[in-house]
């Protein structure tokens, strides 16, 4: 398939796509793939699943792909260059994060190369430090992030799992280009980020990314959303996302078309301020 064969379909959404980071519109949610191609070893038993998982999800508007070289020890990535084979690179946002046994100017550019190796791709829209590493010297991780940007091989940088302190260290040795995003924990059974971390990131334009935003799909089994979800005609995981939505760029997992296609239907309506509110103030929550 060539270039942009099919993209056709997924322009059907780009109406959608509201928002923006690094310059590139965004989809209002990604998709993970945290557990495609393997966990902490490659997996590759589901490989042709997981790839047509990911083109469902691209088909029907998505152009944001999470994706990390520790995922299936690299074979994430790879499932995600197969998937993404075929359409436009330039209107498709791909995330992908380097592990912190690797934060050393060394290990940051092999890590990359290894990461656009396996994507079979020219440069990462966004590079994020997966987790904050007490060992590494924060100075140097930031420099060689930032140097990544200079030689085009990130469009942008960012860091996962840090909170105010280490944001505002990563902050302070990436004056450069910036903190573009912080991917956090974030789902309607751990909201601890909106106590310090969402308002930190939002009063410095950080984009927050919310992983495990399903609680890795204990969401779905909420009665006290099940309520809100009937009077919206929707069900509980697409409340649950909408919900996230309103601060963050929620990044579910979804394996098949159906649990896609129902994601998908978490975008293009709004929660009344009531409803949002409710939610926000009372339980499941806190
Ligand atoms: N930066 C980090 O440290 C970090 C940590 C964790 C995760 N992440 C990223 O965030 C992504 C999402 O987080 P996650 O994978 O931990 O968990 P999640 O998205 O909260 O939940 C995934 C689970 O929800 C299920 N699901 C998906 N759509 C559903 C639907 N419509 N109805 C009911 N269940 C549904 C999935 O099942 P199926 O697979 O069968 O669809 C899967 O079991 C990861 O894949 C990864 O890319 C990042």
């Amino acid at each position: 398939m060539v270039a942009g064969e099919r993209n056709g379909a997924r322009m059907a959404w780009a109406g959608k796509m509201a928002d923006k980071l690094l310059g590139k519109k965004i989809s209002p949610m990604g998709i993970g793939t945290w557990g495609m191609g393997g966990w902490l070893i490659a997996d590759r038993s589901n490989d042709k699943d997981d790839t047509k998982s990911i083109r469902i999800a691209i088909d029907n508007g998505i152009n944001v792909i999470d994706t990390a070289e520790m995922y299936g020890r690299g074979h994430s990535e790879e499932i995600v260059g197969k998937a993404i084979e075929g359409y436009e690179r330039e209107e498709l946002f791909i995330v992908t994060k380097v592990w912190p046994t690797h934060l050393d100017r060394k290990g940051i550019l092999k890590a990359i190369d290894g990461s656009l190796r396996r994507m079979n791709l020219k440069y990462v829209d966004l590079y994020l430090v997966h987790w904050p590493s007490p060992i590494a010297d924060m100075k140097i991780v930031m420099r060689t992030m930032e140097d990544l940007v200079d030689n085009g091989t990130a469009r942008g940088i960012g860091v996962s799992n840090f909170g105010v302190a280490a944001l505002e260290g990563a902050m302070e040795e990436s004056k450069r280009h910036g903190i573009s995003a912080n991917e956090i924990r974030y789902n309607l059974l751990d909201r601890s980020a909106e106590r310090d971390t969402i308002p930190f990131c939002e009063k410095n334009r950080i984009k927050v990314i919310a992983y495990s935003p399903l609680a890795r799909g204990k969401v779905s089994g909420s009665d006290a959303l099940a309520e809100i979800a009937g009077r919206y005609k929707k069900d509980v995981v697409q409340v649950s996302l909408n919900y996230l939505m309103k601060r963050s760029l929620p990044i579910p997992k979804a394996r098949g078309a159906r649990h896609i296609k129902d994601i998908i239907g978490a975008a293009g309506w709004k929660l009344s301020a009531k409803d949002y509110n409710k939610i926000k103030n009372g339980e499941p929550g806190r």
